[in-house]
């Protein structure tokens, strides 16, 4: 036997446990590269269906396929092994039924070797979380603003200011909470009610959009990085702006293609003169 112990990944039952300890950090990633760079400084990366948007130049998620997620889960799990990995389950690959999401997700689970899925859903999905938690698929529950459901809400405004909104959000958080979600993102919801459903449920709350009343805060990398920059939500913090560094490094690489200064040198294999 060892006598090296293996440093282990955090689990779900990890990030549950952070709850009341300290704030949980999360963020988006797609690929193996920027999953590597993000893995010591975060508890989880969730393989978001934001990359329809942010990778795809989709106008939603709704056109994001399983295939897809499970092709980025694979890179960011090549790319990580502290962080907890979440894979969003897409739009029309679990809502049809219980059963069909958990083919779905043990897909997801099997073909990445990530810990968890995550799926958008109040009240109605409930009894499909409590089905994929008894079976062995750790779920992050997602509530609030549904991105996958723009086609019926209409748009991607917050959400929570009437009376009759706010007791949605928080009869849907208390659903899915005592469905045995590890973990419950709330996005795009007013400050009072992300507060209320933190301080009522047992799983850690993941605010995006949904104020630092929630146990964590999670964003979509490229809005962090200011990589993507057609259009920043009020919510969204620029960490770093790399659009404007990306542009002048393509601007004087195409300067240095013309100008024939590029390849130097030393970018420049010989034939080596044999003696
Ligand atoms: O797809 C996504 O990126 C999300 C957010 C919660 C960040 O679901």
């Amino acid at each position: 036997m060892s006598v090296h112990a293996t440093k282990r990944r955090l689990a779900p039952s990890d990030i549950k446990a952070l709850k009341g300890q300290r704030p949980i950090v999360s963020l988006t990633a797609y690929t193996t590269p920027v999953a590597k760079l993000m893995d010591p400084h975060v508890d989880f990366i969730l393989v978001g269906d934001s990359l329809g948007m942010v990778l795809y130049g989709l106008d939603s998620t709704v056109g994001v396929t399983l295939e897809m997620m499970i092709a980025h889960g694979q890179a960011v799990m090549r790319g990580s092994t502290n962080a907890c990995v979440v894979v969003d389950l897409p739009f029309g690959s679990y809502q049809e039924s219980k059963e069909l999401a958990f083919r779905s997700a043990a897909r997801v689970l099997k073909e990445t070797g990530c810990s968890a899925v995550k799926l958008e859903g109040g009240a109605e999905m409930a009894e499909t979380v409590d089905f994929l938690t008894r079976r062995g698929i750790p779920v992050l529950g997602h509530v609030g603003l549904m991105p996958q459901l723009i086609n019926t809400t209409g748009g991607y405004r917050s959400l929570g200011r009437s009376d009759k909104e706010a007791e949605k959000i928080r009869s849907d958080a208390k659903a899915i909470d005592d469905a045995g979600a590890f973990a419950i993102v709330i996005e795009g919801t007013v400050e009072p009610v992300a507060r209320d459903i933190t301080g009522t449920v047992r799983a850690p709350t993941i605010g995006i959009g949904a104020s630092p009343a929630c146990d964590g805060q999670v964003l979509v990398v490229d809005d962090v990085l200011g990589v993507f920059t057609d259009f920043k939500p009020r919510f969204v913090k620029r960490f770093a702006n790399l659009a404007p560094l990306m542009s002048e490094a393509f601007a004087a690489y195409a300067e240095e293609v013309k100008a024939r200064s590029f390849p130097a040198e030393e970018h420049t294999f010989q034939v080596k003169k044999s003696s």
